[in-house]
C-alpha cells in the first residue's frame, strides 16, 4: 500500500485529539474532548444532533482552530492550520455535501488543486492513470472521463474517496457518508472501507445508524453536549448499549400504532407522466390514492421516480400527461404556493437545499411558509410576538438546539437544520404531508420523535404519504405499501402481507 502513496507522506500509526475546546458564540461545541484512532482500525463518532461531531473533525481537517488542546500525530505535536496542512499530514476528510465541479470530469475534479510543472493535459493522462490503478485497488468503479453530473450520488462519493487517496489520505474522515446512500450502495461501500481498512488507512465514520457501526467499526467514541462519554471496543456491545451511552437513557423503542381509521381520499394522482431532469420519462402513468387517516409508504430503490412524483404532487415539476387532486380538487400545474396554501406540507428530500434559507434566522425558517398569514402577518404587518411564542414552542417540543432563535440556521448543525423543517411542516396541521426521507441524518431520539408526530397526524386525520428507501421506518409507520421501480407502481402490499422480502423483489421489478 505505501508503495502507492507519493513519497513524503507520513505514515498514520496513531493520531490523538487531546483536551479539544471550542467556543462558538453561544455554544460551547467541544468541551475538553479526547478522541485517538489508530492504523486499520474503522473508529465510529456517535452522538445526537448537535454533539459537536462535525466540528471535532473540522477541527482535525484544519477547517476550525481549536480554543484550546492538542493533536499528535505519532505522538508529535502538530499544529493544523488549514485543510492543505491537513492533506500534507496524510488527513483527508468527505463532507457529507460533495464538493465536485459538476461540469468537469472526473479525472479533471481529481486533478483541480494538485500542483504541477507539466502541462494540465498531459497531466490529465497520468490522473487517469492513477484513478484507474486506485479504483481496481479498492474497487472504486468509476470511469475517468465520466462527467460529474451524470453520475449518481454513490458514484460521486466514490470520486470524492479517489480523490482523497490520490492525495496520500492514510486518514480519512467521513462525515455521515451513508446518509446519502441506498441500502445497496452502503453494502458496496463497506467492502471499499475494510479494504482501505486492510491496507493500513485510519478511518473515522460518523453515522446515525448503530447497525452500519456495529457492522464496520472496530471502536466507537461516544459525545454527549460537546463532551465524551466514553471510547468502547464494538465488538461484544449492542445498539441498546450504544444508544444508551448516546442520549443518556434507554432509547430505541418501536412506535405503538392504533389500528387503522382511514376516511375519504385526500390525495389522488390518475395515470401522471413526467420528465426527470435530463428530459428522460420518470413516470410512467402512475396512479394511486391516499386516504385521510392513513399513512402510504412508498418504497423503491432510489432514482426509480419517487424525487419526481413528490416534486409533481408539489407543483414544482410539471406533469406532461395525468392528474393531480388534492381534496378532491384538480391541483395539476398549480404553482408550489397554491399547492401548499390548499394543505399540503411537504418534506422535501433535499432539505438543505429546497427547504430552507440558509442565511434567515431559526425563527424566519420556522413561518418562511406563512409568514404573510395570520396570526403572523396582521393588515400587512408582521405580529413579531406570535412569531416568538410560536417558533419556541416548536423549537421546545422538537428539541432544537440552537443557541437563540435569532441565530442564522446555517450555523446549526446538520441535524438540528433538519429538525426545524420538519417541525414547520407538521405543525401546521395540513390535509396531505408527502415526506421524502424524514428521518434521513436524524438521530434516535429525533427519528422516535418525528415517527410519533407522523403517527399522531395519521390518527387525527391527515393523509400521509411516505417517501423512504429505508425499509424499516416504512415497515414501522405505513399502513399500505406502494413499490416503485423504473416509474411504475410495481405492487399495493397491505402492511400485513408486507415483508422485507416481499418488498425487495417488487423493488427489483420482479412482479407479483
Ligand atoms: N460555524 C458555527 N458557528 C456557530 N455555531 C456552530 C458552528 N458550527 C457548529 N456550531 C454549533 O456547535 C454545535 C455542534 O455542532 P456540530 O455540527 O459539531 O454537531 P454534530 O454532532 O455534527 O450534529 P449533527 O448530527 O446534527 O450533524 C451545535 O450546537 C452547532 O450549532
Ligand atoms: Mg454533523
Amino acid at each position: 500500500m505505501t508503495d502507492l502513496l507519493p513519497s513524503g507522506h507520513p505514515r498514520i500509526d496513531h493520531l490523538e485529539m487531546r483536551g479539544i475546546t471550542k467556543r462558538f458564540p453561544g455554544v460551547l461545541a467541544s468541551d475538553h474532548v479526547d478522541f485517538d484512532v489508530r492504523t486499520g482500525e474503522v473508529h465510529a463518532l456517535l452522538g445526537e444532533n448537535g454533539a459537536g461531531k462535525s466540528t471535532l473533525m473540522r477541527i482535525l481537517y484544519g477547517l476550525y482552530q481549536p480554543d484550546e488542546g492538542e493533536i499528535r500525530l505519532n505522538g508529535q505535536v502538530v499544529s493544523i492550520q488549514s485543510p492543505a496542512d491537513a492533506i500534507r499530514y496524510g488527513i483527508g476528510m468527505i463532507h457529507q455535501h460533495f464538493m465536485l465541479v459538476p461540469t468537469l470530469t472526473v479525472k479533471e475534479n481529481v486533478a483541480l488543486g494538485l500542483k504541477s510543472s507539466r502541462s494540465f493535459l498531459t497531466d490529465l493522462d497520468k490522473v487517469a492513470a492513477r484513478i484507474e490503478q486506485l479504483a481496481k485497488l479498492y474497487s472504486l468503479d468509476v470511469d475517468p472521463d465520466a462527467v460529474v453530473w451524470q453520475l449518481s450520488v454513490g458514484q460521486q462519493q466514490r470520486v470524492e474517496i479517489i480523490k482523497a487517496l490520490y492525495r496520500g489520505a492514510a486518514l480519512l474522515i467521513l462525515d455521515e457518508p451513508t446518509a446519502v446512500l441506498t441500502p445497496q450502495e452502503v453494502d458496496e461501500f463497506f467492502v471499499i472501507l475494510e479494504q482501505m481498512k486492510r491496507d493500513g488507512h485510519a478511518l473515522i465514520f460518523i453515522s446515525h445508524k448503530l447497525h452500519e457501526v456495529i457492522q464496520l467499526c472496530n471502536r466507537v467514541t461516544v459525545l454527549r453536549d460537546g463532551r465524551t462519554i466514553g471510547t468502547t471496543k464494538v465488538e461484544g456491545t449492542t445498539k441498546q448499549q450504544l444508544a444508551e451511552m448516546m442520549v443518556g437513557r434507554p432509547a430505541g423503542l418501536q412506535p405503538t400504532k392504533k389500528p387503522l381509521d382511514a376516511h375519504e381520499v385526500r390525495l389522488s394522482v390518475r395515470n401522471v407522466e413526467a420528465l426527470n431532469d435530463r428530459g428522460r420519462p420518470a413516470l410512467r402513468g402512475v396512479s394511486f390514492d391516499v386516504r385521510a387517516g392513513e399513512i402510504v409508504g412508498l418504497a423503491g430503490v432510489s432514482g426509480n421516480g419517487q424525487r419526481t412524483l413528490a416534486e409533481v404532487i408539489a407543483g414544482l415539476r410539471p406533469a406532461t400527461s395525468g392528474e393531480v387532486s388534492l381534496g378532491g380538487r384538480n391541483v395539476t400545474g398549480l404553482s408550489p404556493r397554491r399547492v401548499m396554501a390548499l394543505g399540503l406540507s411537504y418534506i422535501p428530500e433535499e432539505r438543505m437545499r429546497d427547504g430552507m434559507i440558509r442565511e434567515f434566522t431559526v425563527a424566519e425558517n420556522i413561518i418562511l411558509r406563512e409568514f404573510d398569514q395570520p396570526p403572523y402577518a396582521r393588515s400587512g404587518f408582521l405580529n413579531q410576538a406570535a412569531i416568538q411564542r410560536n417558533s419556541r414552542e416548536l423549537v421546545n417540543s422538537f428539541n432544537v438546539k440552537t443557541p437563540s432563535l435569532e441565530t442564522p440556521a446555517k450555523n446549526l448543525s446538520g441535524g438540528n437544520i433538519q429538525k426545524i423543517i420538519l417541525a414547520r411542516e407538521i405543525s401546521r396541521r395540513p390535509q396531505v404531508i408527502v415526506a421524502a426521507q424524514p428521518t434521513r441524518g436524524l438521530d434516535i431520539g429525533a427519528t422516535e420523535y418525528v415517527h410519533a408526530r407522523l403517527l399522531e397526524q395519521r390518527d387525527q386525520g391527515t393523509a400521509t404519504l411516505l417517501i423512504s428507501e429505508d425499509l424499516d421506518e416504512i415497515l414501522a409507520l405505513a399502513d399500505r405499501i406502494l413499490v416503485i421501480c423504473d416509474g411504475r407502481i410495481m405492487g399495493d402490499v397491505p402492511r400485513a402481507e408486507a415483508t422485507a422480502e416481499k418488498l425487495g423483489l417488487l423493488m427489483a421489478g420482479v412482479e407479483s
